[in-house]
């Protein structure tokens, strides 16, 4: 195939519906790509994802990350976030919330996120077909980094209601106009929750970034409440559809559900590569800071270059047989959390919440379908993944625990 005869828009729902064909055409035929309808240079190679991921002084965050047309995403809008910091202010900002968001933390979490997801099971257990993202996939991690913030447990509904409404919303839908009231009412409960850590400091996550400070360095006001933004962005949808495409990925793989249900030792190499296999970040972008050439190709500063991790994950030259979902198999160089100095924060959470997630449901059943056809494909740029997925378990399947 020559590079003229490959076509790529990120923002194509034919595309989005099973990007995997075009990915592997790009790879072949042109490993950089410029997009019109992108209006970006698309990487598709795991060589030169990885490569821009280690050069953040060329290929800088600064700018955005997140790929859209036009109007920027609405995590754009906010205030300045880790994900769109380059280095040094990076490195600072990285070593200050890393003292807050310990392994420590995470671990005091995984005896509530295995009761949490117990409890949604038993509510959806009670139909015989379930949408899954309402059920089990969206509620939980939302729930999670609720309580990672230290948000009381009467406030969570309105923090659910509004953290859906922020992250559901791309600037050109319909929707905007809640999602921006629902960021208003988000910011000033942040506001008021930080400033009440400020006088009374408790043992929550909250507490612990007003007071973490490196080097005689703190956060400013606007970085801990686009700390507490990001969390919510980049924690919640991503899981959300982590757990999504694996319930599609497992329906077709009934040998993998099985021996993952006889041996949950299994489930955290199976969770790598359930991340590698159907990526839900399948992208992001960063902005060129100096002009460089790869394979050929003249890029130019301001030149804004999208990072196809979706398919730096299924290139075969790192991945043999990489359209084929195999849970035995080492993925760990997958580039789904990332890679590199902006590498997923939440990835040990993210781990938990899908290990245990997959973990409970085995082990109430081994078999289950999904409907594909009637299933709700979410229509965002970066993200893959469901915004609805009937499921259902297959009758007979059910385990007594
Ligand atoms: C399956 C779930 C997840 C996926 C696929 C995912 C993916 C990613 C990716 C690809 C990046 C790199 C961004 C870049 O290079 O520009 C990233 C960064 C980040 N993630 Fe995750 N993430 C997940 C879950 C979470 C969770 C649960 C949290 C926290 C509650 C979280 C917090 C963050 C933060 C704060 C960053 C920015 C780190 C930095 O800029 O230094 N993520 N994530």
């Amino acid at each position: 195939m020559s590079a003229a005869a490959v076509y790529y828009d990120p923002f194509d729902p034919v595309v989005m519906a099973d990007p995997y064909p075009t990915y592997q055409a790009l790879r072949k035929a042109a490993p950089v790509y410029w997009s019109d309808a992108g209006r970006c240079w698309v990487l598709s190679r795991h060589s030169d994802v990885t490569s821009a991921l280690h050069d953040p002084s060329t290929f800088s965050s600064a700018s955005g990350v997140f790929p859209t047309v036009g109007a920027p995403s609405m995590a754009d809008l906010f205030l300045p976030m880790l994900i769109m910091t380059d280095p040094p202010r990076h490195t600072a900002m990285r070593r200050i919330v890393s003292r807050a968001f310990t392994p420590r933390r995470i671990a005091t979490l995984e005896a509530g996120i295995q009761e949490l997801i117990e409890g949604l099971l038993d509510d959806a257990s009670s139909h015989e077909t379930w949408d899954a993202v309402e059920a089990l996939t969206a509620p939980l991690p939302a729930i999670v980094i609720a309580d990672l913030l230290g948000v009381p447990r009467e406030d969570r509904d309105s923090f659910r209601r509004w953290s859906t409404q922020l992250i559901q919303s791309q600037p050109q839908s319909p929707r905007i106009g809640g999602a921006l009231e629902a960021a208003a009412a988000l910011y000033d409960y942040f506001a008021s929750f930080l400033a009440e850590r400020r006088i009374r400091p408790r043992d929550d996550l909250m507490s612990a970034l007003v007071e973490a400070e490196v080097e005689g360095q703190r956060l400013s006001e606007d970085e801990l409440l686009g700390f507490c933004f990001l969390l919510l962005v980049a924690g919640h949808e991503t899981t959300t559809n982590l757990l999504s495409n694996s319930l599609v990925a497992l329906a077709g793989e009934p040998d993998a559900r099985h021996a993952m249900a006889d041996d949950p030792q299994l489930l955290p190499r199976a969770v790598e590569e359930l991340l590698r296999y159907d990526s839900p970040v399948q992208g992001l972008s960063r902005t060129l800071t100096r002009s460089t050439t790869m394979h050929g190709q003249d890029l130019e500063p301001g030149d804004v270059v999208l990072l196809l991790f979706g398919s730096a994950n299924r290139d075969e030259q790192v991945f043999p047989a990489a359209d084929r979902l195999d849970i035995h198999r080492s993925a760990e160089q997958h580039l789904a959390l990332g890679h590199g100095v902006h590498f997923c924060l939440g990835a040990s959470l993210a781990r938990l919440e899908a290990r245990s997630a997959l973990q409970a449901l085995l082990s109430r059943h081994r078999d289950w379908e999904v409907d594909e056809e009637s299933a709700v494909r979410l229509q965002s740029g970066p993200i893959r993944g469901f915004a609805t997925l009937p499921f259902r378990p297959i009758a007979g399947t059910w385990r007594v625990r």
